[in-house]
């Protein structure tokens, strides 16, 4: 997408390789929304420290920086004998996945990868299909969140008031993003409508990367604290809810996303209004058989106990919110179950959730 920086507007995106210096860049979230900045990461076990401390973040964004991440760690590896470069291999890739347990794009990722690697016999063969290969799953996100878009857009008529969730924007994904594809799209298609950001507490990522995004691209839209969708809901001042996802089980069309998501799809079931997921195909996990089963994220309390912002001094910087001595309990996702979802909008059409595995064959990944 393109930024607004001291004037000039100019196209980045959110996740890039430097493969003459070995290095992943990345933009850095953390400061967004008070300061753009690109930062370079020089070894995998930086780029996986990245992952986890949310310099970069969302599911497809963290997806690509793991695939470039194993790149760049076997790439590091000097030598010709293959044991230890696959032992090596394995490190790069165990590191990684780690980083952030709820996401399965980096697992899919990361095993694209390894899939390329395999067509190769010897270590320089097996570094140059890791790096094609990573190559290969950015540019399929961005086509994949660009064909959301194109299924996605005839959901939003002129006027709508749409309610969406956390950051499924192109800061989440290399480019466009998932859950704001459709509206990017619509807007192109010259419709006019309004978008509510919830906050999305504890990180904030809706008041921080969401309206930020929606600030430069021109989009109307507003941030609303957590809590206020039922009550505009019930007021009927949302038409629309669409959210991203981190996971989306392809046996049951159960959807874990950002904490809080499960709260608006039940209030979006009440009140009547369609509750639409947007995901690339990387973020189908075929595998899970349940909901209860997908690793749930528990983050450090501090996030909850208070909130980051920026000083007089331009700093950023941590203020305590909760009552000195008070701990919290952080749980960073949660699972919406199949029948509160109205439909799943994919880069091959849109689905009921229950339909995506017998539609299975349509939606394998890589596709
Ligand atoms: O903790 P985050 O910011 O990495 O959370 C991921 C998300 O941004 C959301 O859950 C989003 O809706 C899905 S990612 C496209």
């Amino acid at each position: 997408m393109k930024v607004l920086i001291r004037g000039r507007r100019r196209h980045f995106r959110t996740v890039e390789f430097d493969a003459r210096r070995n290095e992943v860049l990345l933009i850095e979230q953390r400061l967004l929304p008070h300061q753009f900045k690109v930062v370079r990461i020089p070894d995998f076990q930086a780029t996986a420290r990245a992952i986890r401390d949310m310099v970069v973040r969302g599911a497809g964004a963290i997806g690509a920086t793991a695939a470039f991440g194993l790149a760049q760690g076997v790439l590091a590896f000097k030598g010709a004998d293959l044991a230890s470069f696959l032992r090596r291999a394995d490190k790069v890739y165990e590191t990684l996945k780690s980083a952030r347990p709820t996401a399965v794009d980096p697992v899919n990722a990361m095993k694209q990868v390894l899939a390329a690697m395999e067509q190769g016999s010897s270590v320089v063969e097996k570094q140059e299909l890791a790096l094609l290969a990573a190559e290969q799953f950015a540019e399929e996100d961005v086509a994949h969140c660009r064909a959301i878009g194109g299924h996605g857009a005839k959901l939003i008529q002129d006027g709508a008031r749409i309610l969406t969730h956390c950051n499924a924007g192109w800061l989440a994904f290399v480019d466009v993003g998932s859950a704001t594809a459709p509206i990017y799209a619509a807007q192109e298609q010259g419709r006019k409508f309004h978008v509510f950001c919830d906050e999305t507490r504890p990180r904030s990522q809706g008041a921080t990367l969401t309206a930020w995004e929606l600030a430069q691209q021109g989009v109307s839209h507003q941030i609303i604290a957590d809590n206020a969708a039922g009550h505009l809901m019930q007021r009927g001042e949302i038409d629309l809810v669409i959210v991203g996802s981190d996971r989306t089980l392809g046996r049951t069309g159960e959807v874990a996303n950002k904490i809080g998501t499960y709260t608006k799809a039940v209030l979006a079931k009440r009140h009547k209004i369609p509750f639409y997921v947007a995901i690339p195909l990387s973020t189908i996990d075929w595998n899970l058989k349940n909901g209860f089963d997908i690793p749930i994220e528990e983050r450090d309390e501090e996030e909850v106990l208070g909130a980051w912002g920026v000083n007089g001094r331009r700093r950023r910087e941590y203020v305590r919110v909760a009552n000195p001595g008070s701990g919290a309990r952080n749980p960073g996702f949660d699972v919406t179950p199949a029948e509160l979802i109205t439909g799943i909008i994919t880069p091959v059409g849109i689905f009921k959730p229950r339909e995506l595995w017998r539609r299975r064959k349509e939606l394998v990944f890589p596709g």
